[in-house]
């Protein structure tokens, strides 16, 4: 009788553990997980929910208590979302979704539809200032995963977003689409600032409100890919932000070819931002167990306007992106609007001499001291052929290397590798290297095509040139590479999938980029790509700056040093003083300071007063350069709303900065009829305040060394006293102890 109790006892017992488990796993099972993400002054929230779909719940503001980040979805009041997953943090398609998706695949079994749910997550701290979470999602029927990565950079508010996808399925599967981020903001209304541009037109600003529906930037020129478009967009949630006010998400694709936005209003008034690689012709096929992974896109959220935004950006830029962001960078002389393809080793050694007297670091030069059989002596022929014209260099690179140094001076060289006039060696000893379509005509940008990176010859050539180039000339200091032409007639004789190309061509071009740091670490290189067209966040990972325009006008100047500034330090703008223009020659000294001075004149024909001034100005620039490169910008009086051009820069410690203004209206009476206010100073210091880079003989018309406080500064402001004959105007601004 015992035994029998003590067993239906322990029976009892059992179910009630039993029970228990289950209620436990139950609960594990409908429990969500909240993974926040918070930096400095934000939290990107994102949530599994019970159904294990992964969601983000909030995008805004940080909040001081981390477990209120779980009430914000009961706040909004919105229509009912159907599909219940509007707010997917990665959209997946041919499910249960209803808007545009992430990602699109066709399973190794021919079936189209995906859906995603949350596996588990892991959070990694880098360092003090860097994190990154990934989480796992993956498809409950099929063998189907994607990674999501964040990195995230604390200080400075910025973060990171790629995904990574594989499978385990029998067979291929095929990506439609691939998208790296999936965002979800919240808003009264969404204020787009896109840009659009062309050869000598870059970043040309457009602002509209976005509507319902999708809005899509993107290119399709393969490579110089952001001639049309640059992979750079801001928008404002409720009204457009302001330099120091509004809501404003700032994003940017780190990859050089094709990219594709979708800025998607949906059917909640939300908005969806879709940011990646452009699908466009490129549905890539996947083998079981490789790993497709998708270029970082990034972004900052700023509360606090335009302005924070772009210094958050520009530090993060300078911390953690850009080559030798912290570093420093050679001014210099280049000959390509002095000589274009005409000089020889005579000119060159005037040249050479004419960059000693300049006083800057550096003689850069450019096209046409290549091909012997195809001399490059215009744009028409040559480009492929990589040894030095024998004609105009009969001594090749190493004599003028050499006489560089004789003149104390750094010698560097312009090069172009990814690209093949039809006219040349390399096209009739590799026509397969060459992208072009076998059955149709050749169709030319430039006179030229491009070389299929995404062959690994043309890869290991490519990186030969520049390697060849810096074993033969040790001492070479510095390299220009262009990249002048669009893809045309998208075909690779390599690839056996041709859909692969334009994503193969980029991963080809970032290898060669990675083998030629791995062995040269720091030399600087120069970002062109017939003016602007290839200026990207990717690239920049190997490069020291950018050429953002062939336009040199000084007047066009500043408003594409403007809109770039939104997003890219200034230690990354190449700004060369040229012909280009009406203004004086302090107007345009003074427009190119603003970033890495340059120079692309003929020193031997200014007057000896243009001269001197020349000489000076790079005296003063190399006293300011620092503040330029590393100091705070603050843009202060806008050229596209009003007559006056002014932006500061300011050292971290608040104690020295410089303020440059420009009048950029010629109009009668036109002036700076209002003191321009500063941003960022101390407003208990003094500053005294002084206008340097005067052109020789001529008076400032500001009282010199008179002192301010900041806070009079900053509430009163300075007028630079802009007027006609005085259109550009240079301050510094000293603590005055
Ligand atoms: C285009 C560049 O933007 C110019 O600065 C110059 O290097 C030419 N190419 C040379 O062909």
């Amino acid at each position: 009788m015992k035994l029998k109790l003590n067993v239906n006892r322990n029976r009892l017992l059992l179910s009630l553990l039993g029970m228990t488990l289950f209620l436990l796993s139950e609960r594990t099972l409908c429990q969500t997980v909240t993974i926040p993400i918070e930096t400095a002054g934000n939290a990107l929230v994102l949530q599994a929910d019970n159904n294990k779909d992964l969601k983000t719940i909030y995008l805004g503001k940080r909040l001081s208590a981390p477990n209120e980040y779980e009430q914000v979805p009961g706040v909004y009041h919105q229509p009912t979302d159907p599909s219940g997953i509007f707010n997917s943090a990665y959209t997946p398609s041919g499910s249960r979704n209803l808007v545009e998706p992430a990602i699109t695949v066709t399973h190794a079994d021919g079936n189209n539809s995906l859906d995603l749910r949350y596996i588990s997550h892991q959070s990694t701290k880098v360092s003090d200032d860097i994190s990154l979470l990934t989480i796992r999602l993956k498809d409950p029927v099929y063998d189907f995963e994607v990674t999501l990565y964040y990195r995230s950079y604390y200080k400075e508010d910025v973060i990171e977003q790629w995904s990574t996808i594989r499978h385990k399925e029998k067979g291929n599967v095929i990506l439609h689409k691939f998208a790296s981020a999936n965002l979800y903001l919240k808003g009264e209304s969404y204020w787009l600032r896109q840009y659009h541009g062309d050869w000598a037109k870059e970043m040309r600003p457009e602002e509209s409100r976005l509507t319902h529906g999708i809005k899509t930037l993107d290119t399709k020129l393969g490579t110089r890919a952001d001639l049309f478009q640059p992979p750079v967009f801001m928008v404002s949630l409720d009204r457009p932000a302001s330099e120091d006010e509004g809501t404003v998400l700032y994003g940017a694709m780190e990859w050089s070819g094709n990219f594709r936005f979708d800025l998607e209003v949906d059917a909640q008034d939300n908005l969806r931002i879709i940011a990646g690689m452009n699908n466009y012709a490129s549905p890539y096929t996947l083998a079981p167990n490789e790993d497709f992974s998708t270029p970082p896109f990034l972004y900052t959220l700023s509360d606090k306007g335009k302005g924070a935004a772009s210094r958050k950006l520009q530090q993060w830029a300078r911390n953690y992106q850009i080559l030798d962001g912290k570093g420093s960078r050679l001014t210099l002389l280049n000959n390509w609007e002095s000589t274009y393809f005409d000089f020889n080793e005579a000119r060159l050694a005037e040249l050479l001499k004419d960059t000693k007297k300049l006083g800057v670091d550096l003689f850069l030069l450019d096209d046409g001291w290549f091909g012997n059989k195809y001399p490059r002596n215009d744009d028409h022929a040559g480009l492929g052929d990589w040894q030095e014209n024998k004609s105009k260099l009969p001594n090749g690179i190493a004599s003028l290397v050499k006489e560089a140094q004789n003149n104390g001076v750094k010698f560097g060289i312009w090069i172009e590798p990814e690209m093949v006039n039809p006219k040349s060696e390399l096209y009739e000893q590799h026509p397969d290297w060459v992208i072009k379509q076998p059955k149709r005509d050749e169709y030319y940008f430039r006179n030229q095509l491009v070389l299929d990176l995404s062959n690994p010859k043309v890869q290991d050539f490519v990186y030969g040139i520049v390697d060849g180039l810096f074993t033969k000339n040790p001492d070479l200091a510095y390299i220009k590479w262009d990249c002048n032409a669009v893809i045309y007639n998208a075909n690779s004789a390599f690839l056996k999938d041709q859909s692969h190309f334009y994503v193969d061509y980029v991963r080809g071009l970032y290898k060669v980029l990675e083998k030629i740091r791995a062995k040269y670490p720091k030399v600087p290189m120069m970002l062109c790509s017939g003016g602007g067209g290839r200026v990207d966040y990717g690239a920049l990972k190997y490069f020291t700056e950018f050429w953002p325009s062939d336009n040199t006008d000084p007047l066009e100047r500043i408003f594409i040093q403007w809109e770039n500034s939104y997003f890219y330090p200034a230690i990354t703008s190449s700004n060369h003083v040229t012909d280009w223009g009406k203004q004086p020659l302090k107007f345009r000294i003074d427009v190119a300071m603003m970033g890495k001075l340059g120079f692309d004149i003929v020193v031997s024909k200014l007057s000896p007063k243009d001269l001197e001034f020349c000489q000076h100005a790079i005296k003063t620039y190399n006293t300011i350069k620092p503040i330029i490169w590393q100091g705070d910008q603050y843009r202060l009086a806008d050229p596209e709303t009003g007559n006056v051009a002014a932006v500061l820069y300011l050292d971290s410690t608040k104690t020295a900065g410089v303020l440059f203004n420009y009048l950029v209206n010629s109009r009668y009476d036109v002036g700076s009829k209002l003191p321009i206010r500063l941003k960022g100073l101390d407003p208990v210091k003094q500053y005294r305040i002084s206008e340097i880079n005067l052109y020789p003989d001529t008076q400032s018309t500001i009282p010199d060394g008179k002192t301010y406080t900041g806070d009079f500064l900053m509430k009163v402001g300075l007028n630079p006293d802009l007027r006609a004959g005085r259109a550009s105007v240079v301050l510094k601004l000293e603590e005055a102890k």
